[in-house]
């Protein structure tokens, strides 16, 4: 089967391109809001793309009512994010912290979640995630009036005690469950791993 996108709906666009990419991973990403209301939500349209500049990429559409997310507002205004990681622990708080509250309601409430200073940025990170990326806009890129793509740079990485060796700086096989949404309401973990025969550096 061919599917030329321009024949198809944004809707059917949408659902066959998340559908098809998948895991992917999500930026959980948390600000302070101009009113001082601490807002955190999930973005799946999200990656790291390199490690010398530091780099993620995240991309965001408009609320159903066509205004800018929050996140989006709060990136804009202040040049700054923070992105935490989702583990199985905090999938499903990440998931209630993706409703479309009113700015004046923060999704950490709703969540049960706990904002903490982050290291270099002025905005919080969720104490519960189990890593976070302390984020610096390194540009803005928009694709038309829906969409627009922020790209970070990395310029500190946060992780609770376990996840990453202090010594070899290598990520725990064992102290780490992350998470990767699928579409719709579906997640995965990634608890089934295989090698394939090889070294790579
Ligand atoms: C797992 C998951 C992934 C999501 N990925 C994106 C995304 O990549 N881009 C986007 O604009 N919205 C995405 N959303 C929707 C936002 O989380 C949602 O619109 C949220 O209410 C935005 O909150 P804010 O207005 O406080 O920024 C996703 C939702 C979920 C549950």
């Amino acid at each position: 089967m061919d599917l030329e996108l321009a024949g198809l709906s944004q809707v059917e666009r949408y659902k066959l391109l998340i559908g098809l990419v998948i895991p992917r991973p999500i930026a959980w990403i948390s600000t302070w809001s101009e009113n001082g209301v601490a807002n955190c939500a999930p973005f799946s349209f999200f990656n790291v793309i390199s490690e010398e500049p530091p780099l993620c990429v995240v991309s965001f559409n408009r609320r159903s009512d066509g205004a800018i997310k929050h996140t989006l507002k709060n990136i804009r205004r202040t040049g700054e994010f923070v992105v935490n990681l989702v583990d199985e622990a905090t999938a499903n708080a990440m998931h209630v912290s993706s409703a479309e509250l009113a700015e004046s309601e923060s999704e950490f409430d709703a969540a049960g979640l706990t904002p903490v200073p982050a290291a270099m940025v002025r905005h919080p990170r969720i104490a519960q995630a189990p890593a976070a990326l302390e984020c610096r806009v390194e540009r803005r890129i928009e694709f038309g009036p829906e969409r627009e793509m922020v790209v970070g740079e990395i310029v500190l990485v946060h992780a609770r005690e376990g996840v990453i060796d202090a010594d070899t700086k290598r990520i725990s096989q064992t102290g780490y469950a992350p998470i990767g949404r699928l579409f719709a309401s579906r997640y995965c973990t990634t608890r089934q791993r295989f090698d394939l025969p090889g070294e790579l550096a």
